[in-house]
């Protein structure tokens, strides 16, 4: 692409001057045939001061940006990571605040036993519709009855629904609601047995099942030897197999046991008579009136006779 006036240009400077002739050819040249080149260039030149001032820089200075940049993502990513967190305990709160826990221990019919792998029961119906009252969904803990007070005292379950008597010993531990039922002790022994009462106890072999209020009473008894099952059913059981001479249990699951096994029977005989109520923790104020107050309208409403009736038969009373 060289024009003839280049070579005009060539030959004259060349002849005048060598060195300004080149320059001004070779100018013009790459004008011509590199302009894109050259712009190109231009904008490499660009980079280049860019880089040169960049390089100037102190590595200190780059150092401490580098740090800051880091400090600022990873705050950012704190914050949303709390932001999840936060969220995830809150729904796990609103989880919690929605269900009721409730501890009993299901070897007690008509109050709690298993159908199959469900605890059913008069406590679970009567825990069910105070839940339902509550807006709270039920879930039953099932454990050792001796276990059944401190997992309420201790706040790993909100209710005890045990069949649980009420005793002063026992409030000192936990709040009782209003009580919903009533019961005796009573005393299985064998069909043919000479034990007549109460006072025909003395220095015989009792059973009980551990931590209840018969186990109480068994041990007020002079010289007797008190046998402590973990399930009411298994004292039953040692008395039909004449390991031991009777049982002191709740009059309810007595009649349920005795119905059961077989050449038992039940003295007519009682101790006193016992109430049972709810358990709630001490410092839960809030849910003994609210429990209360559920029980009183499950009262009212006869729900509470309705739910005693489909498991105690009005004849068995
Ligand atoms: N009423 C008795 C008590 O409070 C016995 C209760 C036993 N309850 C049970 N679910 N095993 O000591």
């Amino acid at each position: 692409n060289i024009t003839e006036d280049d070579h005009l240009v060539l030959l004259t400077t060349c002849t005048s001057d060598m060195t300004n002739g080149r320059n001004i050819l070779v100018g013009r040249l790459t004008d011509q045939i590199y302009p894109e080149k050259e712009k190109a260039k231009n904008v490499g030149t660009g980079i280049d001061e860019l880089k040169n001032a960049v390089g100037k820089v102190p590595v200190i200075v780059w150092f401490i940006l580098i740090v800051l940049v880091l400090i600022l993502i990873a705050r950012q990513i704190e914050k949303k990571r709390n932001k999840k967190k936060g969220k995830k305990e809150e729904e796990k709160k609103a989880e919690e605040d929605k269900t009721l826990v409730m501890a009993t221990n299901a070897e007690f019919p008509p109050y709690e036993y298993y159908e199959g792998e469900e605890v059913v029961g008069i406590d679970v119906d009567i825990a069910k519709a105070v839940a339902e009252e509550l807006g709270m969904e039920l879930k039953i803990e099932d454990m050792a009855f001796d276990s059944v007070i401190p997992a309420v005292s201790s706040g790993k379950a909100d209710i005890a629904l045990a069949g649980l008597t009420v005793t002063d010993e026992r409030k000192e531990n936990l709040n009782f609601t209003d009580t919903y039922a009533k019961a005796t002790q009573v005393i299985i022994v064998k069909e043919d047995s000479a034990i007549a009462g109460p006072d025909d106890l003395e220095g015989k072999k009792i059973g009980v099942q551990l931590g209840t209020t018969g186990d109480l009473y068994a041990s007020d008894i002079k010289d007797a030897e008190v046998e402590q099952y973990n399930k009411g059913f298994e004292a039953v059981q040692a008395t039909m197999q004449g390991k031991i001479d009777a049982v002191i249990i709740d009059s309810e699951p007595a009649k349920e046991f005795v119905a059961e096994a077989e050449g038992l029977k039940i003295l007519d005989e009682a101790f006193t008579e016992e109430e049972y109520a709810i358990g709630i923790a001490k410092d839960n104020d809030e849910l003994l009136e609210k429990v209360n107050k559920a029980l009183k309208s499950l009262k009212e409403s006869g729900k509470l006779d309705e739910i005693v009736a489909e498991y105690i038969k009005a004849d068995a009373e």
